[in-house]
């Protein structure tokens, strides 16, 4: 059973972590209870700029849904979005949500985000939230976010990183890094 990212964080999570970040309440109100409580992001990838609706777009490491369900809402019914994340758990959530409202213009996958299933310029834009710093191949990870981009298509992603020192050592713990 997938648990809520509640407790679990060392930064707000959910339904607070959203408005934290700056999502707007009244979209967030529109997410069910399900992909909001397991909600970790750490940026709000849709403040960068404005996705059009009818856009394809990839959410990688989508965890629960949240942001692929803003997406879903922002694309409308001329869009679709794609999910993937490595964490079996999580995709079952999406799923469930997805099967719940029986809309063909989602779709989840539960693989590695450093071998995207999808075609060479599938998507008008990708966004990511949280994901990027936990790749142990970043460079790969980057190679096949521009490979399923379209020319002229948009990365809209948030992550954290690292301004100075060393995060993890010997001595750190890696839940301290990933939550
Ligand atoms: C901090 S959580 C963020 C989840 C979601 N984006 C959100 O905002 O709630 C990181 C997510 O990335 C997924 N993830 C981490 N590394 C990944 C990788 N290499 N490929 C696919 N998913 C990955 C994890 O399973 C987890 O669901």
């Amino acid at each position: 059973m997938a648990q809520s990212a509640h407790g679990l964080f060392n930064y707000q999570t959910g339904r607070k972590g959203a408005i934290a970040l700056g999502y707007d309440s009244a979209l967030i109100d529109t997410i069910p209870d399900d992909a909001l409580s397991s909600f970790c992001g750490v940026g709000n990838p849709f403040a960068i700029s404005t996705i059009l609706p009818g856009s394809k777009v990839l959410d990688i490491g989508c965890g629960a849904g949240f942001d692929l369900l803003v997406a879903r809402k922002i694309v409308g019914d001329k869009g679709h979005v794609c999910g993937i994340d490595l964490t079996e758990e999580m995709i079952k959530k999406a799923r469930l949500l997805v099967e719940r409202f029986g809309d063909d213009n989602i779709s989840v996958q539960h693989v590695f985000s450093e071998e995207i299933p999808y075609t060479d310029e599938s998507f008008d834009c990708v966004i990511s939230n949280g994901v990027f710093n936990l790749s142990p191949s970043k460079l790969e990870l980057f190679k096949e976010t521009r490979r399923v981009l379209k020319t002229n298509g948009i990365l809209q992603f948030a992550d954290v990183c690292l301004l100075e020192g060393k995060v993890l050592d010997q001595t750190s713990s890696p839940d301290d890094w990933a939550q």
